[in-house]
Formats: C-alpha cells, sequence, structure tokens
C-alpha cells in the first residue's frame, strides 16, 4: 500500500507524466500493490492564479499523508526568473529534506549513446548529489544594486552534517550494490574552504568503508573523463550544483534528457522524484516528448516503496520499447508521447 502525490506541473511534464501515471496504475492492477494517486495542479498555473507557489501546509500534508511525490517537471516562460519552481521543487527538496539527490546514468541500448564504441557495460553508474545545501540555500545579496557599482555575493553553505550523510550514503550505495569504487568530485583546488571540508570529510568517512576504492576527481577533468571513458564509474558524489551540471552530461551518456530518471530521497521519508528534464515548453501539448524519463522515474519511485518486482518489470518492459523501436522520433521511431505509454503499459 502506498499514497502517491502526482504534480504533473508544466509544459511537457503534463505530457510524460500523464503517461508515467498510466503506467503506474497499470502495475498497480497487474500487481495488485494498492497505490493511490492523487493529482495536484501546481505548477505555473496555479501560481499564475493565485500568487502562491504552494499552499501554506501543503509540504505538511505530504510529509504527512504521502508516501512518495512523483513531479512531472516546472518552468514556464510567463515566469522567467522561476519563482514557482524555486518555491515547489526546491522548497519540498530544502523542507523535506531529500538530501540525496539520486541520479542514475544506465545506458539502455547502444544506439542511443553518442559516444562511438560504447557498450551498455560501459555507461553504467549512478550520482549522488548533495541535495540541500551550497550554492542553492540562496545566501547572498546584493549591494548598490543596478548601479555601476553593484556587488552581488552568492554564498555556498556547506556543513560537516550535509557533507557526512551524502558521502555516507554513496559508500552505503557501493556496498549494498557492489560496487568497488566511489568517486568524489569537487573543485577544492580553487574553493579553499566548502571544498576542503568534502575533501576532509570523503577521506574520514571513507575509513569505515576500507573495502571500497577512493577516488578523486576535479570536477572539470572529471567531466572529461566522463567523455572519454564513462566505464571508469561506478558512484560518483558531488555537492549540489556541481551534480547539477554533471548529471546533465550523465544524462546525454544515456541517450538524452529524455531518458534520465531521478530521486530526491530522504532514507525513510516521503520522497520525490522527478525526471532530469524541464519542461521543454515548446514541445509541450504536441504528443512528441519522450515519456521514457518519467516513466523509469516512477519505476525509481516504486523501488524506493519497496516494490522491487514492479519496478523491474517497468524497467524490462522500457528496454524492450527501445529494442522494438516502440519510442519517440528523437529516440530514432516515430511514435508520440501517448503511445509509447501505451505500448508500454500494454506490454508490462
Ligand atoms: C534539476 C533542475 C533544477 C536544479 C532547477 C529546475 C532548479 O535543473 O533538477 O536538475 O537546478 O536542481
Ligand atoms: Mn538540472
Amino acid at each position: 500500500m502506498a499514497k502517491i502525490a502526482i504534480i504533473a506541473g508544466d509544459g511537457i511534464g503534463i505530457d510524460v507524466t500523464a503517461e508515467a501515471r498510466k503506467v503506474l496504475q497499470e502495475i498497480n492492477r497487474l500487481e495488485s500493490l494498492q497505490i493511490e494517486l492523487v493529482d495536484f495542479d501546481f505548477g505555473a498555473d496555479y501560481f499564475l492564479k493565485t500568487g502562491i507557489a504552494l499552499p501554506e501546509g501543503q509540504i505538511e500534508i505530504f510529509r504527512n499523508e504521502f508516501d512518495a511525490i512523483l513531479l512531472g517537471a516546472l518552468g514556464d516562460p510567463r515566469i522567467p526568473d522561476m519563482a514557482h519552481g524555486r518555491g515547489i521543487l526546491l522548497a519540498m527538496r530544502f523542507e523535506l529534506d531529500l538530501f540525496v539527490n539520486l541520479r542514475p546514468v544506465k545506458l539502455l541500448h547502444e544506439k542511443l549513446c553518442p559516444l562511438k564504441n560504447k557498450t551498455i557495460r560501459d555507461v553504467d553508474f549512478v550520482v549522488f548529489r548533495e541535495n540541500t545545501e551550497g550554492e542553492y540555500v540562496g545566501a547572498g545579496g546584493f549591494l548598490k544594486k543596478n548601479t555601476a557599482d553593484e556587488i552581488a555575493v552568492q554564498e555556498a553553505v556547506h556543513t560537516r552534517k550535509g557533507v557526512e550523510r551524502i558521502i555516507r550514503a554513496a559508500f552505503e550505495y557501493a556496498v549494498e550494490h557492489k560496487r568497488p569504487k566511489v568517486t568524489m568530485s569537487d573543485k577544492s583546488n580553487v574553493l579553499r574552504y566548502g571544498h576542503d571540508l568534502w575533501q576532509r570529510v570523503f577521506y574520514a568517512v571513507g575509513e569505515e568503508y576500507p573495502k571500497i576504492e577512493k577516488e578523486h576527481f576535479y570536477v572539470d577533468a572529471m567531466l572529461m573523463e566522463m567523455i572519454r571513458r564513462p566505464e571508469h564509474f561506478q558512484v560518483i558524489v558531488t555537492e549540489n550544483m556541481l551534480g547539477d551540471i554533471v548529471t546533465d552530461v550523465g544524462a546525454m551518456l544515456q541517450g538524452g534528457l529524455g531518458m534520465a530518471a531521478s530521486g530526491n530521497i530522504h532514507p525513510g521519508q516521503t520522497s520525490l522524484f522527478e525526471p532530469v528534464h524541464g519542461s521543454a515548453p515548446a514541445m509541450a501539448g504536441k504528443n512528441i516528448a519522450n515519456p521514457i524519463a518519467a516513466i523509469l522515474t516512477a519505476a525509481m519511485m516504486l523501488q524506493h516503496l519497496n516494490f522491487a518486482s514492479a519496478a523491474q518489470r517497468i524497467e524490462n518492459t522500457v528496454e524492450a520499447a527501445i529494442l522494438n523501436h516502440q519510442v519517440t522520433q528523437e529516440l530514432g521511431g516515430s511514435l508520440g508521447t501517448r503511445e509509447v505509454g501505451d505500448y508500454i503499459s500494454s506490454r508490462l
């Protein structure tokens, strides 16, 4: 049994979430999971109509009454500063303390990889992106705003507790999934305070895991290596903003943003699942967006809710869809968003 909140959000979030929802309903029926799906219309329209991103107390309701939240995408040209996005997505990450942003980079078929001669064995790692600190805390300010002498300060916050728990989560994952190496990435050659803390905590926590190899790359070098030899990586852990960048590059290795799933997780608590891609307003409502990232994200959510066989069944069916060319144009197929969802839900 599980109660799931669905926020389709904006743009193609609406298109792809409808398909993820379809797949969830079908797997619910097939496996008698007894999951209940409840839709919420938060997003740009709601924000423009009401002036608020989320109603007072909404996050408490999610925390107390729901097991997970499935989010489509946020972003709308009418709200250029993404105020509603911060008020929904970042607010949930912070207030639900979803400190693990888990983003698997897994190539499902070699034809989807933009790199030459790479197979599904070569692109198979996970990124643990810290999700509650760094530049994303929004600390800073302006001095002399809108003058020639303007000063803007944007601070990054790194706490020992925050760094420790994400690094430990990465090592625990490596142990549990029999991955022999954890790679930590930062920019500690330049950021001598915050990222120095990351260095020290990584090796200190690492001592608790003597059987796991510890490796470090500066982030610029690591992004290069991810392209040159993605097979080198198994588990990557990094801070919030670097993780944002690293996981977009990772998404390309697995066939583009339309393939990349993610979970914003606090182990044991209400967590939030969203595809890595944005709302792509130009593609919205045209039945052309690839729903696979959203469907794989729903599978990740089921995995988190301990419906492991249901999750596996969805992943296997997505692989079959790719193998059988039952995909959108961007992946070389000829189906629309809805038809991909229909195919996957009918083949579960
Ligand atoms: C992501 C997105 C968000 C982020 C934006 C929409 C705030 O890019 O989930 O990767 O920067 O974390
Ligand atoms: Mn991003």
